[in-house]
């Protein structure tokens, strides 16, 4: 017999952010990063893959009007990105697009990037993070686990810096504005040797 436990899962917040509560960590660093780069009051802000919401949170309470979208966490747009979002958004566009540890669940990523410029102003940015597999980081992240700060870790194949840079260099769309390496205490501008994760910050060429 199949016994259900929990059914409110896809729509309970706060067992998201407790699951993924090693996130609201990881969305400091995303919060001073972008307050850093970025005047926040009032903007128009699409977090893509918004999870446990944290950094949904601390950029409303930095002033950004923020509209989540997940595919299974609570959010205001219940869509999976790989559909088509821009015609659930219709004429509305953004500031900022976050995609914050989800690049790795977008089939593809050049046409998922040249969509979402159609729903960014023309000054508009995309502020994208992933997670870097490698020995020591899944030392790491073993260990968080086994101190509790994590439930599990992601084991999914995550798509490098490496990767991300070509894909954007063929999209007339994007340049990198900045790029970001962040290990668990610190973060430095640029590109350096074997981060936890990477950040890059992408900004919207204008059209003429
Ligand atoms: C690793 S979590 C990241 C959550 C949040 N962005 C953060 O970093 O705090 C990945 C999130 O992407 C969502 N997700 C996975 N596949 C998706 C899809 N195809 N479309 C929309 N959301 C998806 C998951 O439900 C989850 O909330």
């Amino acid at each position: 017999m199949v016994k259900i436990l929990y059914t409110k899962w896809d729509r309970d917040l706060n067992l998201w952010k407790n699951k993924l509560r090693h996130l609201k960590w990881v969305s400091e660093y995303r919060i001073d990063i972008i307050k850093n780069n970025f005047s926040l009051e009032g903007k128009e802000i699409l977090d893509i893959g918004s999870g446990p919401q944290f950094l949904s949170d601390l950029l409303r309470e930095k002033g950004a009007k923020v509209t989540t979208l997940d595919k299974f966490a609570p959010a205001d747009i219940c869509m999976d990105v790989n559909d088509d979002f821009i015609n659930v958004i219709k004429d509305k566009k953004y500031d900022m697009i976050i995609m914050g540890a989800v690049v790795r669940y977008i089939k593809n990523i050049k046409c998922f990037l040249e969509k979402a410029s159609l729903c960014l102003k023309d000054d508009g940015y995309i502020f994208i993070d992933e997670f870097v597999h490698n020995f020591f980081n899944d030392v790491f992240l073993e260990f968080m686990v086994s101190i509790g700060a994590m439930e599990q870790w992601p084991k999914e194949k995550f798509v490098s810096i490496d990767k991300l840079e070509k894909i954007i260099s063929k999209i007339k769309d994007f340049k990198i504005e900045k790029i970001y390496s962040c290990w668990p205490l610190f973060y430095l501008e640029g590109k350096w040797f074997e981060p936890v994760w990477y950040t890059l910050i992408l900004k919207k060429n204008k059209r003429l």
